[in-house]
């Protein structure tokens, strides 16, 4: 294990976060109708998490500014869902992992940056495939600028993210991300192909292929990244890809619970979008296992012609929102396990990570 060295991070970091403080219009008081921002302050009832929050929102927003290019509208349309904020858990996956193993925020921070700029690139693309009108509180970017400029200013962000990736990274670290980003593109197709897919026919094990790749993968690829960057040891970089990678199955299954269960206004996105697209989603997939063959094929056309209210009456019956918690918080649990006592510095704030990744209403 690496010495630390906290207290230069913390210097840089606090010096940062006063910056931070005077430059960012979204703060922690008021606008309580803003859902990207309650979303937020769950993870910012942590101080620690709050501060490093409020420094990656500022460098994003300037590290995009800072090289701003024609057409406008290009820029205009990546900007949209950029700054409308987002939960910034992968970054802050980064920027623990990293600290984790003796590394500093600073170091990790523009790779924090460069998560956010692929997040928000995947979500962009995302909406375009889900065909959804909502993201973290505001339209959509492909609702609101047309598909064509979304999947633009999406490889734009891509791109913009690479370029910095690449003005500080190893060969290694380029692998790490790039790879990444090819699992993703995987796991979106493959759910994609599962849209298709008659829900009755999904299993379990379809779901997690799925999963693993478009959700995990990043989580791990940013907890790999930060402890990189932090020259953690080999066992370390396991230690801390099994945490990222149980905290990916953790998320996507909350992720699940909350389109169908959460509102709109609560999580900033669609509500029910899964069901009404008939894509994979936890949940339901557990519904109809615990249901007869008769519901399941009632449910099935109904869900065909858009009506989500007796699947809901089938996932209320057989407790599957409840089977799905319980499964989120296992995983979470596992996250927990995965880096308990090994060592590594601030696990109290990656514990805090984790238990939002398994119980996150937003
Ligand atoms: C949404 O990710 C995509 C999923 C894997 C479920 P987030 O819920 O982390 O989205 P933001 O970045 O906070 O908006
Ligand atoms: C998206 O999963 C995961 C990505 C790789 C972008 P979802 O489609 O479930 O994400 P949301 O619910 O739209 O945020
Ligand atoms: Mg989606
Ligand atoms: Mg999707
Ligand atoms: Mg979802």
């Amino acid at each position: 294990m690496k010495t630390n060295s906290t207290e230069t991070a913390t210097g840089d970091l606090e010096m940062r976060e006063r910056r931070a403080k005077t430059d960012i219009v979204r703060d922690t008081s008021g606008d309580t109708e803003n859902a990207p921002q309650k979303a937020r302050n769950k993870l910012q009832t942590s101080k620690e998490l709050h501060r490093r929050l409020a420094v990656i929102d500022e460098e994003i927003i300037r590290v995009f500014n800072s090289e701003r290019g024609e057409p406008e509208i290009l820029y205009d349309t990546a900007l949209h869902l950029l700054q409308a904020g987002g939960k910034h858990v992968r970054s802050l996956i980064t920027a623990l992992s990293c600290e984790a193993v003796g590394g500093t925020f600073e170091e990790a921070l523009p790779y924090a940056v460069a998560t956010e700029f692929v997040q928000t690139a995947s979500l962009i693309h995302d909406d375009v495939i889900d065909d959804d009108d909502k993201r973290r509180g505001v339209e959509s970017t492909h609702k609101k600028f047309g598909t064509r400029m979304a999947i633009l200013a999406g490889d734009l962000l891509i791109a913009r993210a690479v370029k910095l990736v690449s003005q500080h990274a190893t060969p290694e670290l380029l692998d790490i991300v790039a790879t990444t980003g090819v699992k993703m593109c995987e796991g979106e197709a493959l759910d994609i192909l599962m849209y298709v897919v008659e829900p009755k026919l999904l299993t379990k094990e379809s779901y997690f292929e799925v999963v693993r790749r478009k959700t995990v993968s990043f989580m791990r690829g940013a907890a790999r990244t930060g402890a990189t960057i932090g020259k953690a040891t080999e066992e370390q970089i396991e230690i801390l890809n099994s945490y990222g990678e149980q905290i990916g199955y953790a998320f996507q299954l909350r992720d699940d619970i909350l389109d169908v269960i959460a509102s709109e206004t609560s999580t900033g996105k669609t509500a029910l979008s899964d069901l009404k697209g008939n894509k994979t989603n936890f949940v339901l997939i557990h519904a109809l296992s615990e249901s007869t063959e008769e519901e399941v094929n009632k449910c099935t056309e109904l869900l065909k012609e858009g009506k989500t209210d007796f699947a809901l009456e089938l996932i209320k019956q057989s407790g599957a929102v409840e089977y799905t918690s319980t499964l989120a918080q296992e995983y979470a649990g596992k996250a927990k396990d995965a880096i308990r006592n090994k060592g590594l510095l601030n696990e109290d704030l990656l514990f805090v990570l984790a238990d939002h990744a398994g119980e996150r209403d937003f």
